[in-house]
């Protein structure tokens, strides 16, 4: 069983309905206020000021949301309310039965073990608004990011663009973890028995560049199958099964499109990072300008 060290799961047994219901309203407001004045909650839920006043004051308690006074008083939801509507939903549809501990924590997300309802392990992931390359990719009228997008829609379509693109390369046969469900800004995927490769000891040769081949293999198909780049590929985001060396890439919210025109310098330098990687560690050596090919299918 996971130990729990986040308290979502206590802080969605402490809510009620009408609770979670000022929670939604507050959230479906934002793209309007960056505090939501009471008077919009009150006409979106139709409570009594009173209920309405006592959830309010609870979600404060648990910082789910934040209050603005002065000249009107207004509600602003937090990433904790956000991560808490996103959780009742994975909850409540059976994705998720129980988080545990923060298993990562980095600039862009909050990745925490989780259990699933039939008991197996399961990890679920909360964006933190946007990601790198978020800039590069606004460029681009597929996505019509403008600047006026709040962190909120950015961590959500965060959440989505690397579900969707996890989907995508899991359905091809490219090691990644599986994705489960998605909601908001949180993705469930599967749990990888696994640790980050930068943390992987001394290697035989022969097992680093099986390794290696199979990392290249993978970056071929997303290229040439599902037309991606992974785009900040590193020791830290791949992880090794260590009892069968398989290697998983994990951690794509800001993969680009083939057609992308920064989608060559970013294979190149996902190349450069991984062969510098098994060089400098592990002693194996592979040529650039080759790999490149490669995984372009210009010659295998
Ligand atoms: N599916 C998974 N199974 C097991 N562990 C995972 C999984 N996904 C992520 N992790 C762990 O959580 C860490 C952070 O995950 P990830 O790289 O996806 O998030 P991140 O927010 O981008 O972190 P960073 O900004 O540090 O790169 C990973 O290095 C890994 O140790
Ligand atoms: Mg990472």
């Amino acid at each position: 069983m996971v130990r729990i060290t986040y308290n979502l799961d206590f802080i969605l047994s402490r809510l009620d309905n009408i609770d979670v219901l000022v929670l939604r309203a507050i959230e479906g407001l934002m793209g309007k206020f960056e505090f939501v004045p009471i008077e919009f909650i009150e006409s979106r839920v139709r409570f009594s000021s009173s209920s309405l006043s006592k959830a309010l004051h609870k979600l404060l308690d648990f910082r789910l949301v934040s209050r603005r006074v002065g000249d009107y008083t207004g509600y602003g939801l937090t990433f904790k309310g956000l991560d808490t509507l996103a959780y009742h939903y994975l909850k409540s549809n059976g994705y998720v039965a129980m988080l545990g501990e923060k298993i990562g924590v980095g600039k862009e997300g909050e990745v925490f073990l989780g259990e699933a309802p039939s008991g197996e392990f399961i990890v679920v992931k909360f964006h933190r608004g946007g990601f790198s390359g978020f800039r590069r990719i606004r460029r681009f009228r597929s996505y019509s990011i403008d600047a006026q997008h709040s962190w909120l829609e950015l961590a959500k379509l965060t959440g989505e663009r690397e579900f969707r693109v996890l989907s995508d390369l899991y359905k091809i046969g490219c090691r990644v973890p599986k994705p489960i469900a998605w909601n908001r800004h949180a993705v469930v995927q599967e749990y990888i028995d696994g640790i980050d490769l930068y943390k992987v000891g001394s290697l035989d040769a022969s097992i680093a560049s099986k390794i290696l081949d199979s990392i290249i293999e993978d970056i071929k198909i997303a290229y040439q199958k599902v037309r991606v780049v992974h785009g900040d590929l590193s020791e830290y985001n791949i992880m090794i099964v260590e009892s069968s060396w398989d290697a998983y890439i994990i951690d794509w919210p800001q993969y680009a499109y083939r057609d992308d025109e920064l989608a060559e310098s970013l294979l190149r330098r996902d190349v450069e990072y991984i062969l510098r990687f098994f060089k400098k560690k592990f002693g194996v050596s592979r040529d650039v300008e080759s790999t490149i090919r490669i995984i372009k299918g210009e010659y295998s």
